[in-house]
């Protein structure tokens, strides 16, 4: 009966940049044989996706920059604030994921909800978000293997630290790391989600060693002020400035109550990933009940760790005094404990590869189905006939990331994965509304409560955290969504599998 419904309304908009793709089209497609990626991950195996992916850079080391720079000890608060933006958005990932089990993600649900150009807009956004995060974390994972080198006598020659170090030019730790998980990655999703599983644990055995240890050192003193006097950011004009300031003349401060939400904008880096886990959709045994479980599960244990680790560190040391390189390593140094901030320093560098290794795993799933669906070649969506992985995308990306990841210097480009992934957030909360609308019918495990309500809210959070990214990164994401507007318009529309179908249809 749904095939049906999902025929009727497909030949009604089959033409054009908004024909949609059938739910029921889109799960048939996953069932082609030299197309299907292999079934074995469960609830359990999500939820150790997610936190692989999630726990990162962004506890190790962005806690220590906002809370020196922006929130002080009320940096727990940006990261419960995020945490909610993040929460309304993996209500509504969490019932496409049980909804439209196929890999892609927030590109499959455009291509189900609102059309064919909204869901390439979105794949295209996809990439930046992944493949530069992927990136990002690598350059991150090699500053703390280099120190825990330098540590131990062995140096690098400068010229192989990276462009981030003076003298530096190519990042050789950064590039070797990509090109390992790559293979990882053709070796199959099984061995990878092995790999991760004991990763994982060493990462959050760390993090609860900063946890139950700190508690120790907290000294009541460094929470008062909780919330610091509100102070102006030293530059904040032109491309520097948060678009907010430069539309609306609106000046978002450091510390004070306001300061939390600029804040939230930058640990919201920390919550990247449990969106990942919806990309494993394909790939997972009973999708319509582990994958809400996989990405809210993931989420409220990342929560109320991160809220767990920047209440201790900031008690820990003044706020003031937090080092902004290594905060929690450092802090326990400065509470005369070295052997800790070893141990954390070790858990860093080994807990930053599974979140490199799942970015990149996210990215080569949104690149295998947009090629399935004709919009890239489709040489790319042929898996390996051993491995049952898509090897052709992931060799090709993974040397590309690491290419990048060895010669660039970006820093700069991370607020350019915050904005990427906002971007998604928006249109995945849109989709939720539009497939409750265009496709009643259809078997949903999982209900986001309150719809409208929760996906609209999800929108206005997800675009309020936009607004307070400077102009510059929004230049930037223009620009990438203009090249692949082209992109779309010489090759997907004219390539596209759907397209070709519904021409076909229309003809016979
Ligand atoms: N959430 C990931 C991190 O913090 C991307 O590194």
């Amino acid at each position: 009966m749904s095939t049906q419904h999902g025929t009727e309304h497909d030949s009604r908009r089959s033409r054009g940049l908004f024909r949609t793709k059938t739910v029921e089209q889109s799960i048939q497609d996953t069932e082609e044989p030299e197309h299907a990626l292999r079934k074995s991950l469960s609830a359990w195996d999500l939820t150790v996706f997610g936190v692989g992916v999630i726990i990162g850079t962004g506890i190790f080391v962005l806690t220590g920059k906002v809370a020196k720079e922006t929130a002080g000890p009320a940096t727990a608060l940006a990261f419960v604030a995020a945490g909610i933006v993040c929460a309304l958005a993996a209500l509504c990932y969490a019932e496409f994921a049980s909804t439209v089990p196929v890999a892609g993600s927030a590109y499959t649900f455009a291509y189900a909800s609102i059309g064919e150009l909204p869901a390439w807009i979105i794949g295209w956004d996809l990439v930046l978000e992944f493949a530069l995060g992927t990136a990002v974390v690598a350059v991150g994972w090699s500053g703390y293997v280099r120190s825990l080198m330098d540590n131990v006598g062995w140096h690098l020659p400068a010229t192989l630290q990276g462009p981030d170090v003076a003298g530096g030019s190519f990042d050789i730790l950064a590039f070797v790391l990509v090109l390992v998980l790559t293979v990882i990655l053709v070796l199959g999703m099984k061995l990878s989600a092995n790999i991760t599983a004991i990763v994982v644990a060493i990462k959050v055995t760390v993090v609860m060693i900063v946890i139950i240890a700190g508690l120790f050192f907290i000294v009541g003193d460094n929470y008062s002020p909780f919330i610091p006097e509100a102070v102006s950011p030293p530059s904040s004009s032109g491309w520097d400035a948060p678009l907010i300031q430069t539309i609306f003349g609106y000046a978002p401060t450091n510390f004070g109550v306001m300061g939390i939400f600029t804040a939230a904008s930058v640990v919201f880096f920390a919550f990247i990933g449990f969106d990942v886990v919806a990309t494993a959709a394909e790939e997972t045994k009973l999708p319509q009940r582990d994958m809400p479980r996989g990405i809210l599960g993931s989420l409220l244990i990342c929560t109320v760790l991160y809220v767990a680790v920047s209440i201790v560190v900031t008690g820990m040391e003044h706020y003031t005094k937090l080092s902004v390189s290594a905060p929690l390593a450092d802090a326990f140094k400065a509470t005369g404990h070295p052997f800790y901030a070893g141990i954390i320093s070790f858990g860093a560098a080994v807990g930053l590869t599974t979140v490199c290794l799942i970015l990149l795993l996210g990215q080569t799933r949104v690149f295998f189905a947009m090629s399935r669906d004709g919009l890239l070649p489709r040489f790319f969506s042929v898996t390996h006939p051993r491995f049952g992985t898509p090897y052709r995308p992931t060799i090709l990306l993974g040397v590309f990331i690491a290419i990048v990841a060895g010669f660039t210097s970006i820093n700069e480009l991370a607020t350019l994965v915050n904005i990427g992934t906002l971007f998604a957030f928006v249109v995945v909360a849109v989709g939720v509304i539009i497939l409750r609308r265009t496709r009643p019918d259809l078997h949903r495990a999982f209900r986001t409560p309150w719809v409208p309500l929760v996906p609209i809210l999800s929108v206005a959070a997800s675009v309020w955290l936009m607004l307070n990214l400077p102009g510059e990164t929004w230049f930037r994401f223009a620009v990438w969504m203009v090249i692949g507007i082209v992109v779309y318009a010489l090759y997907g529309r004219s390539h596209s599998r759907l397209g070709l179908r519904n021409r076909q249809v229309e003809k016979g």
